[in-house]
């Protein structure tokens, strides 16, 4: 059995991801199984994670990995992923996989679990997760901005959970709201300003606050059409938009305690259900006032200010400052380290958030490492193949699981 897992030969390449940038597909081989897999690429990337591609970019990965990766791998074990994920970080030799990039090493890692599990013949999901395994429910970016797009809202991300009795019902509730939305700044602007971000949310020339009534209506006029419960939340990205202590809106501008009571307010007057990293990533202080003011009402959720990082994510645990972590895989560069992050943060009795990034592949792990980690929630967009890739995986592994 063990020798059947040894890896016998490795495969690196350069592929574009959807926004049609380069970035690294490995394929790993074992006697009887191959797997492949493909890291994305984030816009609004948090300080603390690892840097996706060598100085150099996806060609300097590609070229790394042909002198100093695919030796070194083969022969080894597949099953160990843990020895695998060390391997890597020996390799590359640095603490934040600066050599080979974080988006080779993630591809690896995950190239890695997809061969033995395809060669064990049960799903990935399954091979990471064991038993006891749920199915999350979807989350997606219905208009935003932010670095995602120009033109658009300050706030990065106005997001949409619809509550059906099955994922795909979901899907098809958050893809409604998606539509209406469409119909409604086509109504408010003619046409005028209207496009879509990296992650296919609406762009339109409006400020924030009519973006966030926008979307507050369209879930209320769809979830009485559907009668299905759709919640409303938002990825502020406030690093992105933190300038010399403020935060710095398209036509106003917050200081550090109006931004608080900004957040605090979505969830305690607006009946938001969830926010995003609503204060700068270095705030843990910050994000720790609005945890405790809005209590049990909403989720708040760490992407920047932790970046899958388990020993950030203990020091938000300390410090009180969310009660949910987004989880993504390429912010730290393999499976291994991730799954310390997400048994940190449950742990802790916080929820994990698994998401894609703003620059994605068709890979669909996302889907599989979500029912694996158990995640309360998917962020993969509401339309476009990339973001259906993986949402659309899920309605088969739902379907599965029902067997
Ligand atoms: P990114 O953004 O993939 O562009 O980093 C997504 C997010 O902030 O959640
Ligand atoms: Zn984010």
């Amino acid at each position: 059995m063990v020798d059947d897992f040894e890896i016998l030969a490795s495969n690196a390449r350069i592929i574009l991801d959807s926004r049609g940038n380069p970035t690294v597909e490995c394929d790993i081989f074992t006697s009887y199984s191959m797997g492949r897999s493909s890291a994305p690429s984030g816009a609004s990337t948090g300080k603390t994670e690892v840097s996706a591609f060598p100085k150099g970019g996806a060609a300097a990965s590609i070229e790394f990995f042909n002198k100093n990766v695919k030796k070194a791998i083969t022969g080894f074990n597949a099953l160990d992923q843990k020895g695998f994920d060390e391997l890597l970080r020996e390799i590359d030799g640095t603490d934040n996989f600066s050599a080979m990039g974080g988006n080779l090493s993630t591809a690896l890692s995950i190239a890695c679990a997809k061969a033995v599990s395809n060669g064990m013949g049960i799903p990935l999901y399954r091979y990471v997760g064991g038993m006891g395994i749920s199915v999350p429910e979807p989350l997606g970016n219905v208009i935003g901005g932010g670095q995602h797009a120009r033109n658009g809202t300050t706030i990065q991300e106005l997001l949409v959970s619809a509550e059906g009795k099955t994922f795909l019902e979901s899907i098809t509730v958050n893809s409604k709201v998606h539509r209406r939305i469409g119909e409604i700044l086509q109504d408010r602007l003619k046409g005028q300003g209207i496009g879509v971000g990296d992650e296919r949310a609406w762009v339109a020339a409006i400020k924030d606050e009519e973006a966030i009534d926008i979307v507050l209506r369209a879930a209320k006029e769809i979830s009485s059409e559907t009668k299905v419960k759709i919640r409303v939340g938002s990825d502020f990205a406030a690093s992105s938009y933190y300038k010399d202590g403020k935060y710095v809106y398209k036509d106003h501008t917050f200081t550090k305690d109006q931004q608080i009571d900004f957040a605090i307010s979505l969830i305690k007057e607006r009946g938001f259900f969830l926010l995003e990293d609503p204060m700068d990533e270095g705030d843990f202080d910050g994000f720790a006032a609005i945890t405790s003011a809005v209590g049990s009402r909403g989720l708040i959720v760490g992407d920047d200010i932790y970046t899958t990082r388990a020993d950030l994510i203990r020091k938000g645990i300390e410090k009180k400052s969310s009660n949910a972590v987004l989880i993504k895989v390429n912010q730290v560069g393999t499976l291994t380290s991730t799954m310390e992050a997400v048994e940190t943060a449950r742990m802790a009795g916080w929820k994990n958030v698994i998401s894609h990034r703003s620059g994605e592949t068709t890979d669909d792990f996302l889907a599989h490492l979500s029912v694996a980690f158990r995640s309360y929630l998917i962020k993969s967009g509401t339309v476009g193949g990339e973001r259906l890739a993986k949402l659309n995986e899920l309605v088969r592994i739902q379907e599965d699981l029902m067997d």
